[in-house]
């Protein structure tokens, strides 16, 4: 792409402040448009879709803010970078910037120059990447009931896709609140988690997003760890969660996520606009008891049967109840069963390796593979939401 593609936007009623931006850019080979009022730089926008719109905060009419959160719920300019550029030097008004949507911040004064030239290549990459969002399906995994190997199979389901889908990609993100368990698991011994991705005080875009994901080799994914200890999980920016996942989908074909029994105001909204949700039920009657419970809850808040996919763990033994006497007391159709494998999902999660490539043999390995054979042509024929 040749420079004179990109066109830049200056929105500020200071003459001097956009002549002198006009011709920096100018010179560089952009195309670069100026208003002086929000109205005239919101028709502009919309008209145009910039590439990056360089937008002073205070203006005659509408104020700088304003004009973001406009832009940015606006879809023809969703993906235009903003960037504050201001007289406003606040800590707090910078803050107060970045929560608008703005994905950078550069401050009026000499070293202006110097930082708009160094990130105005990344500010173009972002604004390009972020037109591919929404791309991915997302699966979620959940459960009634702790230990009953949701994340084991979140891992393995995974890997068996992965396999599947090649070259596309899979991505396994860890949202188990407040102790994520899938980096012990697929020994990822990372400080990148899902919780430090919130604490970035710009808004996530795919390039960010690409640096919290771990590749493993042997798992044949990319992992984002989750909260490694119960008091960073506090410091999670919860309000930030929304745009994070808003990411995640964009930057990968299939993202899998551990939501473990989390059922809270964070995880729900998710679970909600996913593709498939593996509901874990174990044959014991508390967890089916519980699953009930949940399946009522997750009906009522409008998560339909076309996203539910059932899945039977034997994860306790080989007692409890049959597949059918499940089915009938949950009214649903299981849509896969794991049987009892003794320790060897131990066995394998000790050694951080996929179930498949330790008992390749075996009949989990046969299961996990046709689960994310059914799971993938389940979450293709849908729309991604
Ligand atoms: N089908 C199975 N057969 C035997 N053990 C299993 C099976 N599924 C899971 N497990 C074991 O159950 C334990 C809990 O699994 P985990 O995935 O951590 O549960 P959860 O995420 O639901 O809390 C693990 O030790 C795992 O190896
Ligand atoms: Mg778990």
């Amino acid at each position: 792409m040749t420079p004179e593609k990109h066109l830049i936007l200056i929105v500020d009623d200071d003459a001097t402040t956009a002549n002198w931006l006009r011709n920096l850019l100018g010179r560089k080979g952009y195309e670069v448009m100026a208003a002086s009022t929000g109205q005239e730089a919101i028709h502009l926008a919309r008209s145009y879709s910039p590439d990056i719109i360089f937008l002073d905060l205070v203006l005659p009419d509408i104020d700088g803010l304003d004009v973001c959160t406009t832009l940015r719920n606006d879809p023809r300019t969703a993906t235009s970078a903003i960037i504050m550029f201001t007289v406003r030097d606040r800590p707090e008004e910078i803050s107060a910037g970045l929560q608008a949507g703005a994905d950078d911040y550069v401050i009026k004064r000499p070293e202006a120059v110097g930082e708009i030239l160094e990130r105005l290549p990344s500010w173009l990459t972002e604004s390009r990447a972020t037109q591919f969002m929404g791309r991915g399906r997302m699966i979620s995994f959940f459960s009634a009931k702790g230990g009953i190997g949701t994340s084991v199979l979140c891992i393995n389901i995974a890997y068996a896709l992965s396999k599947l889908v090649e070259p596309k990609s899979v991505a396994v993100a860890d949202m188990v609140l407040p102790l994520g368990s899938i980096a012990s698991m697929v020994n990822a011994d990372v400080s990148t988690t899902v919780v430090r991705l919130t604490l970035e005080d710009r808004r996530p875009t795919r390039p960010m997003v690409g640096k919290y994901f771990v590749p493993l080799d042997l798992w044949n994914f990319r992992v984002l760890v989750g909260s490694k200890d119960p008091m960073e999980a506090q410091t999670m920016q919860v309000e930030r969660v929304p745009a994070v996942f808003e990411s995640l989908r964009a930057s990968f074909d299939y993202l899998c996520v551990d939501f473990g029994k989390g059922l809270s105001k964070i995880t729900l909204p998710l679970l909600q606009t996913s593709e498939a949700i593996v509901f874990v039920i174990s044959p014991d009657l508390s967890t089916v008891k519980l699953s009930k419970t949940v399946l009522n809850f997750l009906h009522g808040i409008g998560i339909t049967d076309a996203q539910l996919f059932p899945v039977l763990n034997r994860a306790v033994g080989r007692e409890g109840l049959t597949k059918g006497q499940i089915e009938n007391e949950l009214g649903i159709s299981i849509q896969g069963a794991i049987p009892y494998a003794h320790n060897n999902f131990t066995l394998s999660i000790n050694q951080s390796r996929p179930y498949a490539l330790q008992f390749p043999n075996d009949t989990p390995s046969m299961m996990l593979e046709s689960m994310a054979e059914q799971l993938k042509s389940h979450v293709d024929k849908m729309i991604p939401r």
